[in-house]
């Protein structure tokens, strides 16, 4: 895991960009994992921008999303897929059904998180994953206590994620919905290269526990440990509680400029 401490959001989303973008031009017809909330959106700004300015194509590209609240109907602002249409699907060229995501209104939720793990490997897995990172230590909507070999599947918020969640809603906790859909731990540990992005002193505890304690279903952002290729990409608050964050910025400050993420 490779932790990198920026100034803030837009100097992390510049880098994260030029990661997207360079596998592009190295593979047009990649897969992305694409996350919503609040951590990426900077990331997706700097995205539309360079696609405005012709940097970059999504035109062969794929993408599936993590995650979906259940029950939401179709039109509703919140619903995960609309929310990621409005802040990057519509604002770049990804070919007509090229975004796959879940379906919170399906008849049978799991035959349609089944069929979704199976699309993703038909389409060679995904290449980068971008991820967020919930306070309660959750990645997508796995929250505490899922199995760290868990595939896509229904799930249970929890108290904290719909009072972080509520704030989308008006500030209604209430109109947060109780159950989601997410892909698995063990279906997120598939991709190839996983970013993951997170801001403000809020995150803090949890970017320490992902990072510095022992793998554990507590903090499910901890599997991350056991991948071979994790850029996380953190500002100076969330990484306030790092233990080793002198040498994660020394590391950096020392990284061969060829290298990339
Ligand atoms: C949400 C989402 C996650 C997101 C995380 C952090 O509940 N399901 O995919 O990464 O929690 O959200 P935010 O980036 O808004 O802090």
């Amino acid at each position: 895991m490779e932790v990198i401490i920026q100034s803030d959001a837009k100097m992390i989303a510049r880098i994260v960009a030029d990661t997207v973008q360079a596998l592009l031009a190295r593979k047009p017809a990649a897969v992305l994992g694409l996350a919503t909330g609040s951590s990426p959106l900077a990331v997706y700004d700097e995205l539309a921008e360079r696609y405005a300015a012709g940097q970059v194509s999504f035109a062969r590209a794929r993408a599936f999303m993590l995650d979906e609240y259940v029950g939401l109907e179709a039109d509703h602002p919140q619903r995960y897929r609309n929310v990621i249409d409005h802040d990057l699907v519509s604002r770049v060229d990804f070919a007509p059904n090229a975004v796959q995501s879940l379906d919170g209104l399906a008849a049978d939720l799991m035959e349609m998180c089944t069929a979704y793990e199976a699309a993703i490997v038909d389409a060679g897995g995904v290449d980068l994953q971008i991820l967020g990172l919930g306070t309660d230590g959750h990645i997508a909507f796995n929250e505490p206590g899922s199995s760290l070999a868990s595939r896509t599947r229904i799930k249970t918020l929890t108290a904290q994620t719909r009072e972080d969640n509520a704030r989308f809603f008006g500030g209604d906790i209430d109109a947060v919905p109780q159950h989601c859909l997410t892909q698995g731990l063990a279906t997120i540990m598939s991709a190839r290269h996983i970013v993951l992005v997170a801001t403000g002193r809020g995150k803090a505890y949890a970017v320490h526990q992902m990072a510095e304690t022992g793998v554990s279903a507590m903090w499910p952002a901890t599997i991350l440990q056991h991948h071979p290729h994790v850029s996380v990409l953190i500002d100076a608050a969330a990484a306030s509680r790092l233990q080793l964050a002198e040498y994660y910025r020394q590391t950096y400050a020392n990284k061969p400029s060829w290298q990339g993420l």
